[in-house]
């Protein structure tokens, strides 16, 4: 299969949204990541995600649509998801709702987990394409299996060409981090991966401390079990200068001898739109130099740092074992 790699215009986005029609598979740009997309109604169109992505089919997808009433039109809203959805979306929020029973939605996206991830974006070109088609796209994050989310087209192509049928090239991901995936009941909202819309924001404008999953019966997210968001070489984290034989990775003003800087100027929600390009671009450096491994500067844990340091614990694990 040969990728074709399309300009962000609007021929494009007709391009695109006849590929899906006909059960293609597109890479797109979100404000978060780039995702790959198929038709949420077409199991023949899923599988080719779970093929191309070496994905397990057992680890739902979320659905992409473009507004609430394309949103109510798939799954159930209580009054809080309402008022989550009015006050983040569009933008870097995906909710696990009840799926309505009328909705054309194939059994594949759910994995048979209860309920649906359901997520409007806010990007430009991702809103265009969601309009354009009319349905809703299923869409993980468009790399193969536990590498890093892609975060501009090249990742995309470095992971996935010749696995898709065409990539739309919109530059880069400004979020740079996954969304934040809640479960919003009557009256709680729990946490089931740390992202892009910060606990702060969510406090500060909903009144409600989303509070993380720990209870058995809540539902999982099967792909953060896994061990996601890794590079190939070993990562050593909160690591104040480099080893004998390590990339350095630095965040802010003091990392003098750092090969790649998060952000300069210290700022969080710059690093979060440079990180997964930088663990790339650093693994890349280990690889090619013989590095043993990378190593990254202390990130703060506040606003963006934590989901920051979330992503980085758990590529460290993998690190170890
Ligand atoms: O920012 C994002 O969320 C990006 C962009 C493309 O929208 N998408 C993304 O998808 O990160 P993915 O598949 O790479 O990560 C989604 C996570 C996985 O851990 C998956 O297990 C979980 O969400 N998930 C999706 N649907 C679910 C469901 N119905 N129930 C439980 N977990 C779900
Ligand atoms: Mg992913």
């Amino acid at each position: 299969m040969k990728t074709k790699i399309l300009a962000d215009e609007k021929k494009s986005i007709a391009q695109a949204a006849q590929i899906l029609n006909t059960g293609g598979t597109v890479a797109f740009p979100t404000e978060t990541v780039y995702g790959l997309g198929a038709d949420a109604r077409n199991p023949q169109a899923l599988k080719q995600i779970f093929q191309a992505k070496r994905r397990p089919n057992s680890n739902p997808l979320i659905i992409h649509v473009a507004d609430l009433e394309a949103a109510r039109r798939i799954a159930d809203f209580n009054k809080l998801a309402t008022r989550a959805a009015d006050c983040f979306w569009p933008g870097p929020m995906t909710l696990l709702l009840p799926k309505c029973p009328s909705s054309e939605l194939s059994s594949l996206v759910a994995a048979n987990q209860p309920l649906i991830g359901i997520r409007i974006p806010s990007h430009p070109v991702a809103r265009r394409l969601l309009v354009e088609f009319a349905h809703p796209v299923a869409a993980p994050s468009a790399n193969l299996t536990n590498r890093v989310s892609p975060t501009r087209a090249s990742h995309v192509l470095d992971d996935l060409d010749g696995r898709i049928d065409a990539l739309i090239d919109g530059g880069e991901c400004h979020c740079g981090l996954e969304s934040t995936i809640l479960w919003p009941q009557d009256n709680s909202l729990t946490l089931l991966r740390l992202g892009a819309l910060e606990k702060e924001t969510i406090f500060a404008t909903l009144g409600l401390m989303p509070k993380w999953s720990t209870a058995p019966n809540h539902p999982k997210t099967p792909g953060q079990q896994s061990l996601h968001y890794s590079p190939e070489s070993p990562l050593r984290i909160n690591a104040g200068k480099a080893n004998h034989g390590e990339v350095w990775i630095g965040f802010g003003s003091n990392s003098l001898n750092a090969s790649f800087n998060l952000s300069e100027q210290g700022s969080l929600n710059e690093a979060a739109a440079n990180l997964y390009a930088t663990l790339r671009m650093a693994d890349k450096t280990a690889q090619q130099s013989g590095c043993l491994g990378i190593a990254i500067a202390p990130i703060p844990n506040n606003g963006m740092g934590v989901a920051i340091n979330d992503r980085l614990r758990r590529a460290a694990a993998r690190s170890e074992g």
